[in-house]
């Protein structure tokens, strides 16, 4: 059987694309990784994938329109024979027509508790706020920010004495668990989405 062809997008350290890496890896995601692109040439992400013997990409963004930049992206994608989009701390928002040419094929991870703290700066917020649970969502991609159909939460206790880097450490090590997991669970279950949920299981007719 063809393992599914997973491209990855980051602009930074790319831990989660690790925590995926390590997983297609071992056999626990029956897929393997396409292709890593960044829009930042000096990503540690993309030294990581080198490392690894995975083709690594740096598709830069300064002085492109956003929708130029993202054909170029598309086409690395694609030249890779990619079927699915791993965002994995990718720091730049998809355009409309991005997203619909990769419709529900697009997953990001974000670490909150979606909806709560959406956006930047999430781990200040959560504590600004004074949450006692945080924790991390992985989701589909619709074309608002960190909106999508939701595949899998984790949990982590907010402590008095965190401060965000505290925090999100300890989010980050459920990041690396739940990410792999909601990947396994898209490639090896059926599953819908119906309105803003994601289902899994077969369809029921009537
Ligand atoms: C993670 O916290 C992820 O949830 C967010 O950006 C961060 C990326 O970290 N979207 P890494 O580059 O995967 O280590």
């Amino acid at each position: 059987m063809r393992l599914a062809r997973i491209g990855v997008l980051l602009s930074g350290r790319g831990s989660n694309f690790q925590a995926l890496a390590e997983a297609c890896e071992a056999g626990v995601l029956p897929a393997k990784i396409a292709v890593v692109v960044s829009n930042v040439e000096d990503a540690g992400g993309l030294d990581h994938a080198r490392r690894l013997g995975l083709d690594a990409v740096a598709v830069a963004h300064r002085g492109l329109q956003r929708t130029e930049h993202e054909r170029l992206v598309d086409e690395t994608l694609r030249e890779q024979d990619a079927d699915w989009v791993c965002l994995a701390g990718y720091m730049r928002l998809l355009s409309p027509w991005f997203v619909d040419r990769w419709k529900w094929r697009i997953v990001n991870i974000h670490p909150s508790l979606l909806p709560s703290f959406p956006g930047l700066h999430v781990h200040e917020q959560v504590l600004d706020y004074g949450a006692r649970v945080s924790g991390c969502t992985v989701h589909l991609v619709d074309g608002g920010m960190d909106t999508g159909p939701i595949v899998t939460q984790r949990a982590v206790a907010v402590e008095d004495g965190d401060d965000p880097a505290k925090l999100a450490a300890r989010v980050l090590e459920q990041e690396h668990l739940a990410y792999p997991e909601a990947m396994r669970r898209l490639l090896t279950e059926s599953w819908r989405v119906q309105g803003r949920r994601l289902v899994f299981g077969p369809a029921i007719d009537g």
